[in-house]
C-alpha cells in the first residue's frame, strides 16, 4: 500500500467545454508521481498540482526513449458514481511493458491505487456528458542523466488525466484506413506487444503520409513478410468474414488490447465465434471480393469501438458495409459502453468503482 501525500492546487482551472472536449487536449488539475532510485525502490508517491517537470538535457528518456505508457479511462454513471474498466489488465500490461524495457515494475495494487486516488482528488473533472469520459495516461520514463546506452537507475511514474471526447473526429462513424505496405511498426523479438512511445515514434511517418491522403489512420502488416494483418496505430483491428469474427493472434507484435479482449468475451459470450489467427491481407481482400467483409471494426481504450468504412490496400479499395456501422459493432459498441457508462449491468464484473 503506498503512502500517498496529497497537496492540492491553490489556483484550480476552469473547466473546459464539455461540447468541444477533443482527445487528451485539456488536463486537470493534479498529477501523480512517484520517483525510482536503485537500491531503494518506488518512493515519494504524491499527487501533487499539475505542472512542468525540470529535467536535464541529457535526460536518458530524451536520447534513448526508455519509457512506456498505459491508457485507461474513468467514466461518470448517472447516479453519479466514478468508475474505471478493468484497471487491473492495465497494471498487468503496465509491468509486461516494464519487463521489456528494463523498467523497474510497479506492483498492481500501487497501480490501481494511485490511478483510484488522482481520479478521487480530480472526480469533478469526470464528465457528465455522453459519450466522455476521464482518459487518464500513466507513463514512466527513464531520468539517468548522462547519454551511456543502458537501463537508468532512476525512473519517475507520472499519472496524468484529460477529459476527453471522441478519439476520432468521426466518433462512431466509419473511418477510412490505409494498409501500409513500406513501412513496419513491429517485428518478432522487438517492443510491438508493449506500449513504449518508440512504437508510436515510429508509426508517425506512416500516418502522416495516410492523413494527407484523407485517411485516419494506417493497417500495419507483420514486419518480416509484409502480407500478415497486425493492428492500427490506436487500435486493435477485427474481421467479420461470413459471419466469423477474426482478430490477429497475439504473437508478440501486437499490443494486447484490453478493449480487444473484452471485445472477444462480450462476443463469446453472445454466442459468436471468435477466432484468434494470423490472417492476411491477401484474404481480406478475397473475402470482400467474394462479398464476404461483412465488417471491420477497431478496437481501443482511445477510439472504444471504431467501425471502417473504407480500406485501401495499393490500388484496391473496399467499402465495407456501405461505410456504415455494421451489426457486431454496433451490438459491441453497445454493450462496452453500456458496462462503462453503468447503463446496463456488468456481467463481467469489469467495473471497479472509484470510492
Ligand atoms: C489508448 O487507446 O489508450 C491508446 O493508448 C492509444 C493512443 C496512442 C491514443
Amino acid at each position: 500500500m503506498l503512502d500517498i501525500k496529497i497537496t492540492r492546487t491553490t489556483a484550480p482551472k476552469a473547466k473546459p467545454d464539455e461540447s468541444n472536449l477533443g482527445f487528451g487536449k485539456k488536463f486537470t488539475d493534479h498529477m501523480f508521481v512517484m520517483d525510482y532510485t536503485e537500491g531503494e525502490g518506488w518512493h515519494d508517491a504524491r499527487i501533487v498540482p499539475y505542472g512542468p517537470f525540470e529535467l536535464d538535457p541529457a535526460t536518458v528518456v530524451f536520447h534513448y526513449a526508455q519509457e512506456i505508457f498505459e491508457g485507461m479511462k474513468a467514466y461518470r454513471t448517472a447516479d453519479d458514481t466514478i468508475q474505471l474498466f478493468r484497471p487491473d489488465c492495465n497494471a498487468k500490461r503496465f509491468q509486461d511493458s516494464a519487463d521489456r524495457l528494463c523498467i523497474p515494475k510497479i506492483p498492481v495494487e500501487d497501480y490501481i491505487q494511485a490511478v483510484e486516488t488522482l481520479v478521487d482528488v480530480d472526480r469533478d473533472w469526470v464528465p457528465h456528458s455522453d459519450g466522455a469520459s476521464l482518459y487518464i495516461r500513466p507513463f514512466v520514463f527513464a531520468n539517468d542523466v548522462g547519454l551511456g546506452v543502458h537501463a537508468s537507475k532512476h525512473y519517475i511514474f507520472c499519472i496524468i488525466c484529460a477529459p476527453s471526447g471522441a478519439y476520432y473526429a468521426e466518433g462512431i462513424n466509419p473511418v477510412r484506413i490505409y494498409v501500409e505496405d513500406e513501412y513496419i511498426r513491429a517485428a518478432p523479438g522487438l517492443t510491438g506487444f508493449t506500449k513504449c512511445g518508440g512504437n508510436y515514434a515510429a508509426s508517425i511517418k506512416a500516418g502522416e503520409l495516410a492523413e494527407e491522403q484523407g485517411y485516419a489512420q494506417v493497417l500495419w502488416l507483420d514486419g518480416v513478410e509484409r502480407k500478415y494483418v497486425e493492428e492500427v496505430g490506436s487500435m486493435n483491428i477485427f474481421f467479420v468474414i461470413d459471419g466469423e469474427i477474426i482478430t490477429p493472434a497475439l504473437t508478440g507484435s501486437v499490443l494486447s488490447g484490453i478493449t480487444r479482449k473484452s471485445a472477444i468475451e462480450i462476443c463469446r459470450s453472445k454466442g459468436y465465434t471468435v477466432t484468434e489467427r494470423k490472417i492476411t491481407i491477401q484474404e481480406v481482400a478475397e473475402a470482400y471480393d467474394a462479398g464476404k467483409l461483412d465488417e471491420v471494426f477497431g478496437t481501443g481504450t482511445a477510439a472504444v469501438i471504431s467501425p471502417v468504412g473504407h480500406l485501401k490496400w495499393e490500388d484496391k479499395i473496399m467499402e465495407i458495409n456501405d461505410n456504415k456501422i455494421g451489426q457486431i459493432s454496433q451490438m459491441l459498441y453497445d454493450t462496452m459502453t453500456g458496462i462503462q457508462w453503468g447503463k446496463i449491468p456488468d456481467e463481467f464484473g469489469w467495473t471497479v468503482e472509484v470510492k
